[in-house]
């Protein structure tokens, strides 16, 4: 596995002013994301999980520190530039799985991309593809409302990898399902690692999924500590 396709951070800060005070929710982290792997970011609440990925997502710059995705330091890049890296390089998945109700799985797939400016006949194929990676290729045409929890979040991660971003970031994404579901969701974004190349990162409290992970990064105060894969937890 190459290297140059890591995501590489160096003494990131993220500072917020609030009542006169600031709250450093990333005080100084420096680490390095795996390229074509599981990254679980583990943490308690306010610890800075959320505010770490959508900066690393580009949704959000930091205060100070640097980011860069292989040799492409994303953080010099104009405004444009960075919008245009985020909307081809990266997909998101949330918490709170948000399908347009009144569409099927399909055609929230395909809104995504044909915003993306994919053309017709490409996504028609890739559609169908992704909807067959996350095992729903028989709900096509179910609205979310006809779907489980568990059945629309996948439609999520379908809709996040159809334009092939080379990283996906996942805030949270099983928090709201069941252990048996969430375990399920987690195989299915291994199986995009394997099957599509691409890198994982996602946020969660629960211990089932951290062991699930190539890479564990703990938060604790807006600090690091990386962990290996199934190595244990220093104290
Ligand atoms: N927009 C914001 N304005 C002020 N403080 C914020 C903002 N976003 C996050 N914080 C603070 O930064 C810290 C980390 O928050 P967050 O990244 O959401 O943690 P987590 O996702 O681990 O729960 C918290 O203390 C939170 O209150
Ligand atoms: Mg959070």
């Amino acid at each position: 596995m190459s290297t140059d396709r890591a995501i590489h951070v160096e003494s990131l800060q993220r500072k917020f002013r609030v009542g006169g005070t600031d709250v450093f929710a990333i005080q100084d982290v420096s680490l390095t994301i795996p390229s074509g792997r599981l990254t679980v970011v583990k943490g308690k609440s306010g610890s800075g999980k959320t505010t770490m990925l959508n900066i690393l997502g580009l949704l959000d710059r930091p205060t100070r520190g640097e980011i860069r995705y292989g040799s492409v330091d994303v953080i010099k890049m104009s405004d444009h530039e960075r919008d245009r890296f985020r909307r081809s390089e990266i997909g998101f998945v949330y918490q709170t799985i948000a399908l347009v109700a009144l569409m099927t799985a399909y055609e929230n797939i395909d809104f995504r991309m044909r915003v993306a400016g994919a053309p017709l006949a490409d996504r028609e194929r890739r559609v169908t593809e992704c909807l067959r990676l996350v095992g729903l290729e028989k709900r096509m045409t179910h609205r979310p409302f006809e779907m489980s929890g568990g059945e629309q979040q996948r439609v999520a991660i379908a809709r996040a990898i159809a334009h092939r971003p080379r990283v996906i970031f996942a805030d949270e994404p099983t928090a709201e399902l069941d252990t048996m579901t969430a375990v399920h969701i987690v195989a299915i974004f291994k199986r995009l690692i394997e099957e599509e190349g691409v890198t994982v990162v996602m946020t969660t409290h629960d211990p089932a999924m951290m062991e699930l992970a190539d890479h564990v990064v703990e938060m604790e105060n807006g600090l690091v500590v990386e962990h290996d894969a199934l190595e244990p937890a220093r104290d």
